[in-house]
């Protein structure tokens, strides 16, 4: 059969997800493997859509994220992925890919997991090809480790694995299984001071960084346990306690990293202080300011106005469990 007969332009859409477990540090920085496993929720409300098109009309590959022609690293990242599929495929014909993020480009949040899971569903089904959950997890992390989990349901787990074809992500439980919400709290609209890719690198010349890793057993361990078994207050202090490990690994880095600013310790604060008061959250921090409040889905109004109404909080986005990498009938061009 021809290949070339089954190219078709396809749209995926995919979640950005939160990482309560970190993937921080990389074994292999060319392929992305991770030195421990991460687990993670996908989310509702921060999402990617993209559409790509191969076709013989295309005199090169072009890229527009959010209404812009991308150009440099932001465009090779994606044009590696597009290469692998390429081959994989047997297809020679450029393409034109677009993709839009559904929350605004200037939050910090991380659009890379919920960009490069899109790109990978999109652009192996415009080739043709029908790629299983793992297939597609193992491409989605090629283009940014993070990436890996966005394709399963609801919440996930990285299995590290040892090779390329042995890190891919499973899922631990669907979207349904424990009704949570992640209020993310935007204290900052710059962009971040330093990428995850140069924090993971850096990540290494830290001198606690192995006892991250060791200490990482017993937590893995103990956080997916708590999610299976809803146990909300030991699963919210596993959270906290493996935030601040990543930030203590990337404030010890060399040079240091500091993602904090001002409206993360007062929001950090603010929930220690509403603990008090019997409302308990606990939060996450990724790599960069913003924080993600977790907290059970019947306190997330009340947390939300309360959370919203520090001085430096520019505004807040409430995300459900949700489902992860899927195929969308309307295109973008
Ligand atoms: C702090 O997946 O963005 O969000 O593989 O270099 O693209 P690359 O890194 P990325 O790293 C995410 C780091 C993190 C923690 C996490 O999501 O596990």
């Amino acid at each position: 059969m021809n290949k070339e007969k089954k190219i078709t332009k396809t749209t995926a859409v995919s979640p950005a997800n939160i990482a309560f477990i970190k993937y921080w540090g990389k074994k292999d920085a060319k392929v992305n493997i991770p030195f421990n496993n991460s687990i993670s929720m996908n989310l509702s409300d921060c999402s990617t859509k993209t559409t790509v098109e191969f076709s013989r009309k295309y005199r090169s590959d072009k890229v527009f994220i959010d209404g812009n022609e991308a150009q440099g690293e932001k465009k090779e990242r994606v044009v590696e992925i597009l290469n692998i599929v390429r081959k994989k495929a047997g297809l020679s014909q450029k393409a034109r890919v677009v993709s839009e993020n559904n929350f605004p480009a200037d939050a910090g949040i991380a659009s890379s997991a919920s960009a490069f899971s899109a790109l990978a569903l999109a652009t192996s089904r415009a080739a043709g090809m029908e790629l299983s959950l793992k297939e597609l997890s193992i491409l989605s992390r090629l283009g940014s480790g993070s990436a890996a989990r966005s394709v399963v349901d609801g919440f996930a787990e990285w299995k590290k694995g040892k090779n390329s074809q042995t890190s891919y992500t499973v899922q631990l439980a669907p979207p349904s299984y424990w009704d949570l919400r992640d209020i993310v709290v935007v204290v900052a609209k710059e962009k971040k001071k330093a990428s995850s890719t140069e924090g993971h690198s850096a990540a290494l010349t830290s001198p606690h960084y192995k006892t991250r890793q060791s200490e990482l057993k017993r937590r893995i361990k103990g956080l997916r346990n708590a999610l299976l078994e809803k146990q909300f207050k030991k699963f919210g202090e596993l959270l906290e306690e493996e935030a601040i490990s990543l930030h203590m690994i990337a404030m010890t880095s060399k040079p240091p990293i500091y993602y904090w600013n001002k409206g993360t310790v007062e929001v950090i604060h603010k929930l220690l202080e509403l603990r008090e008061e019997g409302l308990f959250a606990y939060f996450t921090i990724d790599a960069g300011p913003n924080v993600h409040v977790i907290c059970r889905a019947c306190d997330s109004n009340k947390l939300n106005k309360r959370l919203k109404k520090l001085p430096g909080v520019f505004f807040t986005i409430v995300n459900k469990p949700s489902t992860g990498t899927r195929l969308a009938e309307k295109h973008l061009f």
